[in-house]
């Protein structure tokens, strides 16, 4: 089966002279990552299309996965881990790139930095489009590419050196190393050179029945160890994210639900599933009818997809205050519209990956995740065995944006290294990857707005519909959240939303950065501009008028005695608003079919679970020889919980965050920190570090009778506590250790105090809200209908910054995802499975993007922070819409904004 074109080919790599016997079709990707040892080459599409396996041959970027590796034969291959070793201009790149957080999950970094070393050789001091150009090629789903094109240019880097670290300081992220060396670990980085090989056989069709044929003559015919049907899952043959909707079977059973689902799988060594063709796998397949839309799906006589939940109707969530019938009825002005929004893909640049072994009967799964525990919950049940025989270790995770918070390879892993006993892994193919897992909900949205004669808002009613997909994932915590946030962060007394889920044979959707709340933003804040127009207001001070403010309730009935950001948000973009309209008043003064646009847009999103618990455990200890450990669980998917962690901790305890050695998130060593999710880490997480801290601290200052505010001073060996000009040193090795290693320990938990909702939707749902408020300039082509923006300014209430610079980095990240949602991200099962066809912004579609830091502290958070994750996105389309009707008076009602789309709105409402 090994089939060998040349019995060696010989090249330099890193310097190096290498040697190997490439197979038919190998790629040069497959043959540096799996051959040589070169794992510091990453692979994110095998297509061409994302960069991330960016090397140099012969000093020319090369993508890897496109290049046959025979064509190598005699060339200088260098990869980032050799630049950065051997060269002082990678190097200098790296430490650049450390200096502005320009690696968050760090997946595309060897791409990014591979392609930029190539143009610092050519051009030491490249302009802004040279850096564009050269990294053209290369696609960051993490960053908004600002921070990258800064460390390229060689511009002040953002991080401060602090000796401390603590709350406040803008360090550098203290994992950033292995990510510009190519050191760091993803889920495809893991596995031992044995592992076999697993293929998952998934369904083409959207709905059908199937049979499968003669297994075990498949199995001798293909020389395979394994295959797996729903007849091997040991357990529970469904996994899910909520209880009362874990649905998904890990294998289909006789009936798929959706194009892409999983029916069995294939277990062979890596040389046989090489050549493995799925096609011949004996599976008949009988098409049945589909509905794809919400409208077929709710249809009478439509197909079923789960026989509970009548009408496809998968469950609703329900918010009413005050009389809304009656508010609108009065209003002096209403404005309305229907709103629509499609799939979007995470498009994250690391597919899901990862591998299992059994050790000592135990089974090990290594994988990218957003949720260890969960994963531990979901592998428990699905193969009903102790939770004790299983454990998790989270990789590197390039990449999450909500969708790895579901389980996707880690049954299959499990399941194969149970029955073969042998070490297994598997690695998406983009397209399997783009099929089969969550999305964004696509939503039809029906809403009013009414507002008196002075401007102040009298009555919103909200009617959504979200496209769940075969499965429930996430949707019933869409279907919960849309609710309480369709308001946007206005003070809305008279107010009514009802959000569904909508079963379809499409992907489940589940959740991705906002669960819902960005769909609602783009019609609450589009009706806006048009309700501040017709009463002639000024768009920005409409919302001001409207803002929430502390002591005013949500439409939860939920009253905050501080920290309400909103208003000071929305203040904050003021200067940048008067600016940005007169030049754009200036751009338009002539009569070229450019015009330019100005939009603004605010969001609220509430962190953590909606009134359920949502609990998170830090552990710390410190060892003989003075080192202090941090168990951090909260998975950094690159947002930079592993840095933020631990500046609280290192604050409570009053260490400098040097000090601190840090330990992830495996499931055997670390407790649950919860989920990387609903913007929950540095709010829930954060406060249990800073009780661990806390706690930490008391113990230590205890040992030595001293005061709260006595120093402690951890050294080799020992701890000393100053506290005037006493100074006590405790002896660790004096002290009794424990079976983990540590002559002091502890653990603390924060649970987010939060109160039901009621029938109406009245009540707590939410501890901390954060706050946010987008300014888009924008210009359209008005003959091509394109638009290309020109910048942003935004400005977040974050309560107390942790880290500033983390901070840019998030969002200037959700405005590139934003601006891709508003403009030209939409999935289509069958037609946009590859990051081909399927468009995310590109560097050269990145305005500058200004962002402003407000602070209004918060109750509850760790020293007053606030999460942030979710609300980087919210308001960046409707910011997007708003600024495209600024600029041609139409306002779109259908996301993406395509060029067709806004020149047929165009060609409608009577543009030339
Ligand atoms: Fe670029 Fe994550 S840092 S994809």
């Amino acid at each position: 089966m090994d089939k060998r074109v040349d019995a060696e080919t010989m090249f330099r790599l890193n310097g190096r002279d290498v040697r190997l016997a490439p197979r038919v079709g190998e790629r040069l990707s497959e043959a540096l990552r799996e051959r040589l040892g070169a794992r510091d080459v990453k692979v994110g599409c095998n297509a061409g299309d994302c960069g991330a396996c960016t090397v140099l041959v012969d000093g020319a970027p090369v993508c890897a996965c496109l290049m046959p590796a025979q064509q190598a034969a005699g060339a200088e291959v260098e990869t980032l881990a050799g630049l950065v070793a051997r060269e002082p201009l990678a190097a200098d790149l790296a430490r650049r790139f450390e200096g502005q957080g320009a690696a968050q999950c760090g997946i595309c970094t060897p791409g990014m930095m591979v392609s930029a070393v190539a143009l610092l050789r050519e051009a030491p001091r490249p302009s802004e489009g040279e850096v564009m150009d050269a990294l053209g090629g290369v696609l960051c789903r993490c960053t908004g590419y600002r921070k990258i094109i800064d460390a390229v240019m060689g511009r002040a880097p953002g991080a401060v050196v602090d000796a401390d670290g603590h709350m406040g300081a803008a360090i550098e992220k203290l994992d950033g190393r292995v990510k510009v060396t190519g050191a760091e670990r993803f889920g495809d980085d893991v596995a031992t050179a044995d592992a076999l090989v697993i293929k998952v056989i998934r369904s083409p069709h959207a709905h059908a029945r199937f049979v499968l044929g003669d297994l075990d003559g498949f199995a001798t015919r293909e020389g395979v160890e394994a295959v797996l049907t729903a007849s091997d899952v040991p357990g529970v043959n469904l996994f899910g994210t909520i209880p009362g909707f874990v649905d998904q079977p890990v294998f289909a059973e006789g009936v798929a639900r959706f194009r892409g689902e999983a029916v069995a799988a294939v277990v062979g060594t890596a040389e046989v599933m090489a050549q493995f063709d799925p096609a011949r796998f004996p599976v008949e397949w009988e098409v049945l009818p589909d509905v794809q839309g919400m409208a077929e799906a709710m249809a009478d006589g439509a197909p079923q997809l789960h026989v509970a939940r009548a009408g496809n109707v998968m469950c609703g969530g329900f918010v009413a205050h005050g009389d809304v019938g009656a508010a609108l009825e009065r209003a002096h002005v209403v404005a309305e519209g229907e709103f629509e929004t499609g799939f979007v893909e995470h498009a994250y640049i690391e597919p899901e990956a990862g591998f299992a072994q059994v050790v000592e009967g135990r089974v090990e799964v290594h994988a990218c995740t957003q949720a260890p525990v969960m994963d531990l919950d979901t592998l428990e049940q699905v193969l009903g065995m102790e939770r004790a025989r299983i454990r998790v270790v989270p990789t590197a995770t390039g990449g999450g944006f909500g969708s790895k918070l579901d389980v996707s390879v880690q049954p299959f892993l499990a399941i194969a290294a149970l029955k073969t006993g042998r070490p297994v892994r598997i690695t998406y193919e983009r397209t399997e990857s783009m099929q089969s897992t969550t999305k964004r909900h696509p939503s039809r949205m029906n809403v009013r707005i009414g507002a008196d004669a002075e401007g102040r808002i009298s009555g919103l009613r909200f009617d959504g519909i979200f496209n769940t997909g075969a499965y429930a994932s996430w949707g019933p915590t869409v279907a919960n959240r849309v609710p309480v946030h369709a308001s946007g962060p206005y003070a809305v007394a008279d107010y009514r939303a009802e959000a569904k889920g909508i079963h379809t044979h499409c992907p489940p959707s589940g959740a991705f950065r906002g669960f819902g709340v960005p769909q609602a933003a783009v019609a609450q804040e589009s009706l806006f501009d048009e309700l501040a127009d017709r009463l002639g207001i000024d768009r920005l001070e409409f919302r001001i008028r409207n803002a929430l403010a502390n002591g005013v309730p949500t439409v939860c009935g939920q009253v905050f005695a501080q920290g309400v950001g909103i208003r000071a948000c929305l203040e904050a973009l003021r200067p940048a608003w008067q600016a940005e309209r007169a030049k754009a008043a200036q751009v338009n003064a002539g009569d070229g079919p450019v015009r330019r646009g100005v939009g603004v847009a605010a969001g609220w999103y509430g962190c953590g679970n909606t009134s359920l618990p949502n609990p998170s455990t830090i552990k710390a200890g410190v060892r003989a020889d003075g080192r202090i450990v941090l168990h951090q669980g909260a998975a950094d998917i690159g947002q930079g919980a592993n840095t933020v962690i631990a500046q609280i901790f290192a604050t409570a305890l009053g260490v400098p965050v040097s000090r601190l050695d840090l330990v992830g998130g495996d499931t055997d060593v670390t407790p649950d920190a919860g989920k990387t999710s609903a913007s929950r880490q540095t709010f829930v997480s954060g406060n249990a570090a800073r009780l661990a801290g806390e706690a930490l601290r008391a113990q230590i200052l205890q040992r030595v009778n001293a005061g709260e505010d006595a120093v402690i001073v951890p050294g080799e060996g020992g701890v000393e506590v100053r506290e005037g000009a006493r100074a006590e040193r405790i002896e660790l090795a004096t002290l009794e250790t424990d079976a983990e290693g540590y002559v002091m320990r502890v653990a603390e938990s924060y649970d987010p105090p939060t109160k039901p909702l009621d029938a109406n939707g009245q009540g707590e749902p939410y501890a901390q809200f954060g706050y946010a408020a987008h300014l888009c300039v924008l210009e359209v082509d008005t003959k091509l209908g394109t638009v290309k923006p020109v910048k942003f300014v935004a400005a977040h209430d974050v309560g107390h910054a942790v880290n500033p610079l983390l901070i840019e980095g998030q969002v200037e990240g959700g405005i590139a995802q934003g601006m891709g949602m508003a403009l030209m991200e939409e999935y289509l099962p069958g037609r946009t499975e590859n990051l081909h066809d399927y468009l995310i912004p590109t560097v050269g579609d990145m305005p500058p993007v200004e962002t402003l830091i407000i602070e209004e502290p918060d109750a509850h958070g760790p020293y007053g922070a606030k999460g942030l994750g979710e609300h980087v996105l919210i308001p960046t389309a409707p910011s997007v819409l708003n600024a495209i009707r600024d600029a041609t008076g139409v306002q779109m009602r259908r996301l993406p904004v395509t060029p067709g789309r806004l020149k047929a709105a165009m060609g409608e409402a009577g543009h030339a």
